[in-house]
């Protein structure tokens, strides 16, 4: 192991994030039943541009009087993008009325390392300013080319700070890379593979790499249940924590997918017990149903492991 080591500063079960419009007060109390790890109340893309301001004040007004953390929700807000005329508003409205209550802010769109500075200078300021005992964690949507281009720099100087996971945002990926499809989050017939694989996997070292959480972004066909799960899976593979949902009928399904398997959990149990074992003999290596198991086995199990016992003391 090399001795520069980046930790999580925070850790958060994040099987499933539920987009939920500001705009649409009427589903905030069915987000709140609805089973989900993490909300974020939306002040950006799904809300048009009239609506900003009544938003902005139905999603204040939804932190301060619904009892998330009483239903085991993680808060957060997307904020408007740095380049509107909206941004500032959002984080110091935010702050000020109900940052007590708020947990993270989501920055959409970010491109340099500078993105996140901005938002993490207000949120120092308006901390001191309002005197307040939690420290808002900050989130980024990387779904630029230039936020692509850049996703370890902005991993690895975000981390310094507030920056707690990295969110890939593949509807505005693709159009910034002008990617020929209108479809949000599914494959392309056109192309022989996971045409999102080579992003997701950046995105996804450069989170590992720096101790920040990895999180697959939208699908849009909430129809398809089985793509969903596919598109989940992949994520998964890869090392993701979670995805998000954009339809309710979308969370059970990822906390399916993003909960160990009770035999994943089992097998990896035997590892740690079969390398004890070994241990105890002297040994570094040892074989398990046919396979060699090591030291790096070890790791990816107990990786396994913690995260079960992560939700399993959420559920509880
Ligand atoms: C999410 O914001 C996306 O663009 O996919
Ligand atoms: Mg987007």
């Amino acid at each position: 192991m090399s001795h520069t080591l980046y930790t999580a500063s925070v850790n958060r079960v994040q099987r499933c994030e539920l987009a939920v419009p500001g705009s649409n007060p009427d589903f905030f109390e069915k987000a709140l039943k609805s089973g989900v790890d993490f909300v974020f109340l939306d002040l950006e893309d799904a809300v048009a541009p009239d609506d900003k301001l009544r938003a902005r004040k139905n999603v204040i007004e939804a932190i301060n009087d619904i009892d998330w953390h009483g239903h085991g929700i993680t808060v957060s807000v997307r904020i408007n993008g740095l380049d509107t005329q909206y941004m500032v508003r959002d984080v110091v409205d935010l702050v000020e009325q109900c940052g007590a209550k708020l947990d993270t802010i989501l920055i959409p769109k970010v491109g340099v390392y500078s993105d996140v500075y901005m938002v993490e200078a207000m949120l120092n300021q308006l901390e001191m300013q309002q005197g307040l005992k939690n420290k808002i964690g900050i989130e980024a949507l990387i779904e630029t080319a230039l936020g692509m281009a850049n996703v370890e720099d902005i991993a690895r100087q975000g981390a310094c700070g507030r920056l707690e996971a990295l969110h890939f945002g593949v509807a505005d990926f693709a159009a910034s890379n002008r990617a020929r499809t209108t479809n949000i989050g599914g494959l392309n017939p056109n192309y022989p593979g996971d045409q999102w694989h080579a992003a997701i996997s950046r995105m996804t070292v450069a989170c590992r790499a720096y101790g920040l959480r990895p999180i697959d972004g939208p699908f849009g066909d909430f129809k398809d249940p089985e793509g969903f799960k596919a598109a989940a899976k992949r994520a998964a593979a890869l090392g993701c924590e979670g995805k998000w949902a954009i339809h309710p009928g979308q969370i059970e399904l990822a906390n399916e997918v993003f909960t160990p398997p009770p035999a994943e959990v089992e097998k990896a149990k035997r590892i740690l017990q079969a390398l004890q074992e070994a241990a105890a003999q002297g040994k570094g290596a040892a074989a398990l149903d046919g396979r060699l198991i090591d030291a790096a086995s070890e790791r990816m199990a107990k990786n396994i492991v913690t995260a079960a016992e992560a939700i399993a003391a959420k559920s509880a």
